[in-house]
């Protein structure tokens, strides 16, 4: 069977009259925000929207505002025929919004969002510049899209958090709704960076959501929280990682310090094997 090709729109002005289009039928509109190169986590994102009755759109945009010059904005993948093709037989989508880059940063753009509170630390120590290029993009995403709702993986949990905060502090009528992390059959987080692991690689990588929960069993047991990270961080090395960049035991809401041990707390990491970048995090 062939499935329907998905319309996809290029410009604010088709998206909007294509949004009214899906309204008229009555349904919720939902939204999921991607960077394309889709895999089955980014499907299951648009499933939550379809138990809802929504109309889904996708929007796929390999944002630059969240890329460093030293990182792999220019390499990461851009699959838009095989991620229409995906997004159609899986039945989660009814409009793909890719947007042309000057439609999204026309000459003279010059305007910013910093959102503090949950950007502090863990990523941003790394990775300055990320939630600045985040959050300017998901802003007009969804104001560009206006859904009822808006689906974001807890794979990226920094980012749900920050994403809630702004949406929040800028009073965005749009209602962020958290998708759970999809796995490997080792438990490795999909994401569209394993692509870049080769045999012996991807071996190593499928320690790190190990790691996690030998974490986590080591806090419920009652060792504190600096131990049991420290614990973490050194088996991730010993794991075969060449970096580990943190792993840190959080708020599970703010992301401060983890001071109140009766409070919901998360543990997240972000470490190296290669040049390739891994990040993971649990509900402890
Ligand atoms: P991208 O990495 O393409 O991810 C798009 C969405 O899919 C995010 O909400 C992410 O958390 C979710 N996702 C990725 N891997 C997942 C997995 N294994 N299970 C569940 N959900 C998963 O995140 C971005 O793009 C960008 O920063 C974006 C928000 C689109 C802004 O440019």
């Amino acid at each position: 069977m062939t499935d329907q090709p998905l319309p996809i729109v290029r410009t604010v002005a088709a998206l909007r009259e294509a949004v009214a289009g899906l309204r008229a039928q009555g349904r919720p509109v939902g939204m999921v925000p991607t960077m394309g190169a889709l895999h089955d986590g980014h499907i299951s994102l648009g499933r939550i929207g379809r138990e809802r009755g929504a109309a889904m759109v996708y929007s796929i945009f390999v944002n630059p505002t969240q890329f460093a010059p030293h990182e792999d904005f220019g390499r990461y993948p851009r699959t838009e025929t095989a991620d229409a093709e995906r997004l159609a037989s899986a039945g989660v989508c009814d409009l793909i919004w890719a947007p042309n880059g000057h439609e999204m940063y026309p000459a003279g753009f010059a305007t910013s969002i910093a959102v503090g509170g949950p950007s502090a630390a863990l990523e941003t120590d790394f990775r300055p510049h990320f939630f600045g290029g985040v959050a300017i993009v998901v802003a007009k995403l969804l104001l560009q899209v206006l859904p009822d709702f808006a689906v974001f993986g807890e794979k990226d949990y920094q980012q749900l958090q920050v994403i809630k905060r702004m949406v929040a502090d800028l009073n965005i009528p749009v209602e962020v709704v958290p998708g759970p992390t999809q796995r490997e059959a080792d438990g490795l987080a999909l994401s569209s960076r394993n692509a870049y692991l080769d045999a012996g690689q991807r071996k190593i990588a499928g320690q790190l959501n190990l790691v996690l929960k030998d974490v986590i069993a080591r806090v419920r047991n009652g060792e504190s929280i600096e131990h049991a990270a420290a614990f973490g961080f050194g088996e991730l090395l010993a794991a075969g990682f060449d970096k580990v960049d943190y792993l840190e035991i959080r708020d599970a809401e703010t992301l401060a310090h983890a001071e109140d041990r009766a409070r919901p707390l998360r543990v997240l990491a972000a470490a190296k094997i290669g040049a390739t970048r891994l990040i993971d995090n649990m509900a402890v």
